[in-house]
Parts: structure tokens; sequence; C-alpha cells
């Protein structure tokens, strides 16, 4: 008896075991991620927001935004932890091409709580500051904002990204002085600031 209860018991854990094996498969081959309505909405707000005039955008509609150009989804989680937006310089001698988003970026990104990677790398937001509330995105690795032409100052918001080992400001319009926060970021292993009028503010100041 004590055997047969043994051997039922065996068989209910291998069949949770295959039940949650076909799940991991199944999630593997892109059928069951399914994303969070909530982050569906941000990104939504996020495209309105956004002047698209190269179709950057165009794949996002329907329901399962884990399949959108550019954002990834956790393959556990089904939350959003990658945004790559990054538009498009291509100047050689033969060709000229430029793809890239412009607009001012709405707060409705702080729903993505999970996003790990951000870039936004050569697209156009001349008429506007870096969002502050970049800094309420707490599980940022990666943050590209390169070639963005951003104005203003560094957000001392930065200072609160704790995971934050990547950050790219090159060439943007920034001024201001270097905000002392930047020194909390215990994890940055890049910082790129050139290319911004950063450095001549402060020479002129002193
Ligand atoms: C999820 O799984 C797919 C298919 O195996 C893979 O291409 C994708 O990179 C995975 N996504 C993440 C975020 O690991
Ligand atoms: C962001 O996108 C640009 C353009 O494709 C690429 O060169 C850069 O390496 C990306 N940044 C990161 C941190 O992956
Ligand atoms: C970002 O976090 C700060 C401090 O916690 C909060 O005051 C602010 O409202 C947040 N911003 C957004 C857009 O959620
Ligand atoms: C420094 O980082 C910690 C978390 O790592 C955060 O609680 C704190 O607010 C940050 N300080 C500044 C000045 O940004």
């Amino acid at each position: 008896m004590m055997r047969m209860n043994n051997l039922i018991l065996i068989e209910v854990v291998l069949l949770f075991v295959t039940v949650d094996l076909l799940l991991v498969c199944a999630t593997a081959a892109g059928g069951v991620v399914k994303c969070a309505e909530q982050e569906r909405q941000a990104l939504l707000h996020f495209k309105a927001a956004m002047v698209d005039d190269y179709g950057i955008l165009s794949s996002w509609k329907g329901r399962d935004c884990c399949h959108w150009n550019g954002v990834r989804c956790s393959n556990l989680t089904s939350h959003v932890i990658s945004l790559d937006l990054h538009g498009d310089v291509i100047q050689n001698e033969y060709t000229y091409v430029e793809r890239f988003l412009r607009g001012k970026i709405p707060s409705s990104l702080v729903e993505l709580q999970h996003l790990r990677y951000l870039n936004l790398s050569f697209n156009y937001f001349g008429d506007y500051h870096i969002p502050e509330f970049f800094g309420n995105l707490t599980s940022l690795r990666y943050l590209d904002l390169s070639f963005c032409h951003f104005g203003g100052r560094i957000p001392t918001q930065f200072g609160s990204l704790p995971h934050l080992t990547y950050l790219n400001l090159n060439r943007n319009e920034l001024e201001g002085s270097i905000p002392y926060q930047l020194g909390n970021l215990s994890k940055l292993q890049y910082l790129d600031l050139w290319g911004n009028a950063l450095q001549r503010k402060m020479l002129y100041k002193e």
C-alpha cells in the first residue's frame, strides 16, 4: 500500500514536471507569451505621442505587444524587458537614409517597471529635455539616448537607477554640470557624455 502511494505521488510529480516543460516549450516557441494589458496601453500611449513618419511603429497593433517590432518580453514573466526603438542615419557616397521618431515621450512609459534595456538613439527629440521619469524605470540596465538632440540638463533622477550599467548621452545638446547624483550609480561600467555642451559650460563658469 505504501509503495502504491509512493508510485502515485511520483506519477503526479512527473505529470506536473511534464506540464511545466510543455509550458516552457510553448513559451520558447513564441506561442504563449502574452503582454500585460497595462504595459500594452503604455506602449500605445507612446505610439500615439510619437510622430512616426517612417512607420517604425507600424507593427504596433493587436493584442500581443510582445510581438511588436522593437519590443521584447520576458519568456518567464511576460513583462516588457526591452525596447529597442533606435532610429537610423545611414550616409555614404551613394545613399542617405534616415528613419526616426520624434515627439514628446509620454510618462506612461513609467508603467514598464520591468524594462531593462531602452534604446532610443538616433531619434529626434530636439524640442525637449530628457524626461525626469526615466529615473523611475528602476529596472534599467542599459539606457542609450545618444544622437537624440535632447536639450536641457542631465536629470538628477538618473542617480536613482540602482542597476544601471550603461548610460550613453553622446551627441545631444545637453548643458549645465554633471549631476553629482550620477556618483550614486555603483553598477555603472559605461558612461558617454561626449558631444554635449556640458564641459564647455563648466570651463566658462570658473
Ligand atoms: C524568448 O524565446 C525566444 C524563442 O526561443 C527567443 O528568441 C527570445 O530571445 C527569448 N526572449 C528573451 C527575452 O530571452
Ligand atoms: C542602440 O542602437 C544603436 C543603433 O543600432 C546601436 O549602435 C547601439 O549599440 C545600441 N545601444 C545599445 C546599448 O545596445
Ligand atoms: C517618479 O518618482 C518620483 C519619486 O518617487 C515621483 O514623485 C514621480 O511622480 C514619479 N513619476 C512618475 C511619472 O511616475
Ligand atoms: C542612490 O541610490 C539609492 C538606491 O540605490 C537610492 O535609494 C537613493 O535615492 C539614491 N540617491 C540619489 C541622490 O539619487
